[in-house]
This record gives C-alpha cells, structure tokens and sequence, in this order.
C-alpha cells in the first residue's frame, strides 16, 4: 500500500469510534451503528481513491449505507477494497461495557486479497506468533490448548482463551476448563479479543469458538500483519446461506480456511477504541478535547503502532 497514503484510513476508523462514542451506554444500539457507519462513511467518501465495500453493513437490500459493492471516494486515486466493522460490538456500545471498536482493512486491487465472506458464522482458531504452525482446528480444543502452552514455554493453567460467551461453546468451555485452562468468556465482540491473541502483552493467548465471518476477515488481516496464525471454517445456518457461500467462493465452502485463503498480500488495517477492552482504550473526553487510541498495521512492513490522538473541540488535530 505503498502507492496510497495508508495511514488516511487511522482518520476513518477515529472519526466512526468518535461519532459512536456520543451513544456509549445509551441503550441505543441502532443509533450508535448509525453514528459510527455515517461518520465513516462520509470520511472515505472525502479520500481520493475509488473503493469498493467488500464486506460491510450488509446486502444492498439490507443495508442503506456501507452495503458491499458500495463504490466510495472521490473517484481517482488507485482500486481499493475496504473491509469495514464501523461498530463492531454494537451491545457492547450500547451498554457501555468493554471491547466496543471501530475497525478497517484495506487492500489496493492486484496488490492485496481480502475474502469476500458470506454474512454467516465461522468457527475461529486464532493465535499468536509463536504458536503459528502448532495448531491445528481440525483436533480437538484440548489438543490445541496443550500444543500452544508447550509453544508458549506455559503450564496449561497459565494459558488464556478468549471465547464468546454463547449456549453453543458450552461443550468447547467445559472442555478447556477440563485442562486446566482459563477461559475468557466475553459477551461480544471476537473481533477485538482475537487482536488482543496477536499481542503478547493482553495475556490473551488465543481465541477460539464461533462468531460472525465477516469479522472472521477482519481479524485475518490482522493476523496476516501480524505474522500470526488463523484457521477458520464457515458454519451455516441455513441452505441458503450455503447457497450464498458458492455464489462468492471456488471450492467446497465448509473446508478449513487458512490466514491466505481471508486475506492476503498487502492490506492495512486500522482499528480505534470507544470504550475500553482488552486490545485498546475507548474515547475519553477532557475539558476541551477527546481522545482515541487505535492500533494500526501494514502487512507490507509487519508495522504495528499504537496510536493516541488528541480530537480537539475545535477540530484540530494533535
Ligand atoms: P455486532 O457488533 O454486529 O453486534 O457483532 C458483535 C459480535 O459479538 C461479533 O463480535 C461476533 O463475531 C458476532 O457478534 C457473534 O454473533 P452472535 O451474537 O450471533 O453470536
């Protein structure tokens, strides 16, 4: 992403964590989506590019903004493909409880892949650096868990895996719990605790269990500027959903997908807190001024920085 000034897209995810934040614990859920999908909207629509929304809001028909195949910004520029959650953890924001993000991929056409995921669920195994090539979804989670701990130099007591907290991970806690290891269960939001594997210093050591696809994706770019790995398998709720899936992929669509098969090449992602979780601090306001915290990486260098900006009311920016 060299060609394209990749940090542009740190103002996208900022500026939709502050329009969300305003609906923090607010009990609104639609309007705190609706907040953060205008204000990052409007502020790809300024970039110069011509994007396409590759996973977004939803279908056309479902979505009235950020709908996948929405062509977005000023129309020169290079093909981009954008992967957005503007709200990811919408429950989260609404109740004001930890984890809620706003997060982008980017990928410049011919240059980067990012999966167009059908809107179902995926079961995810996601881990670390150090436990790339060790894990395997395929075996049972028991099996896994012990791998990473002996990778991770760690007693199997000593691991933490994030779980959304959901009747259908019962057997998958139990299991775990059965080890000895802990489980960080989470109401919402696989996304963020996911992030929060790749980076040794959260105490989180992986994250497993089923969530949406389209957050799936996400998290492999990630993964990918990461050098971590992720291995996932689309789980359907229905036939048409299976239908759908064979419409936007090659190959048999319940195989076990790899980091490469989500994403690919050089992307940049971009993710910014509204309140604050595992991976980042939300929005917090001062006399006169907010402030954010994102994480921003490229997979092209393997940067990731940590980035504070200071909002200040009048508009400027430090
Ligand atoms: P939303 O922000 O769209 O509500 O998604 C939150 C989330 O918890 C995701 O992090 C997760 O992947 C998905 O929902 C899980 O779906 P479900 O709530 O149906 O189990």
């Amino acid at each position: 992403m060299d060609r394209y000034k990749h940090i542009d897209f740190l103002r996208v995810t900022e500026e939709a964590a502050l329009a969300a934040s305003k609906w923090v614990g607010k009990g609104k859920r639609d309007e705190a989506d609706d907040a953060a999908c205008q204000a990052m909207r409007a502020t790809l629509n300024a970039m110069e590019m011509c994007a396409t929304i590759v996973i977004g809001e939803g279908e056309r028909d479902e979505a009235p903004m950020l709908y996948i195949g929405e062509k977005l910004g000023q129309g020169d520029g290079p093909e981009v493909q954008i992967a957005v959650d503007p709200l990811e953890g919408t429950n989260l924001c609404a109740n004001g409880t930890p984890n809620a993000i706003s997060v982008l991929a980017a990928a410049v056409e011919g240059d980067g892949f990012l999966m167009h995921a059908p809107d179902t669920y995926m079961d995810k195994l996601v881990v670390g650096k150090e436990c790339a090539g060790v894990v395997d979804i395929t075996l049972p989670p028991r099996v896994n868990v012990r791998l990473m701990a002996k990778a991770l130099g760690k007693d199997v007591d000593e691991m933490i895996i994030g779980i959304l907290d959901r009747p259908r991970h019962a057997d998958l806690i139990g299991e775990l719990r059965e080890t000895g290891c802990r489980v960080h269960l989470v109401p919402d939001g696989d996304l963020s605790v996911a992030i929060a594997a790749l980076d040794p210093d959260t105490g989180v050591d992986g994250l497993m269990g089923i969530g949406g696809a389209p957050e799936g994706v996400l998290t492999a770019v990630a993964v990918l500027c990461t050098g971590g790995e992720m291995q996932a398998r689309l789980k359907f709720r229905n036939d048409d959903e299976k239908e759908r899936a064979k419409t936007m992929m090659t190959g048999d669509v319940e195989r076990v997908l790899t980091t490469a098969d989500l994403a690919q090449g050089n992307v940049v992602f971009s993710a910014t807190g509204i309140t604050s979780g595992d991976l980042l601090k939300g929005v917090r306001y001062k006399r006169g001024y907010a402030l954010t915290e994102s994480i921003m990486m490229r997979s092209e260098t393997r940067q990731i920085r940590r980035i504070e900006t200071i909002h200040m009311a009048d508009g400027a920016e430090h």
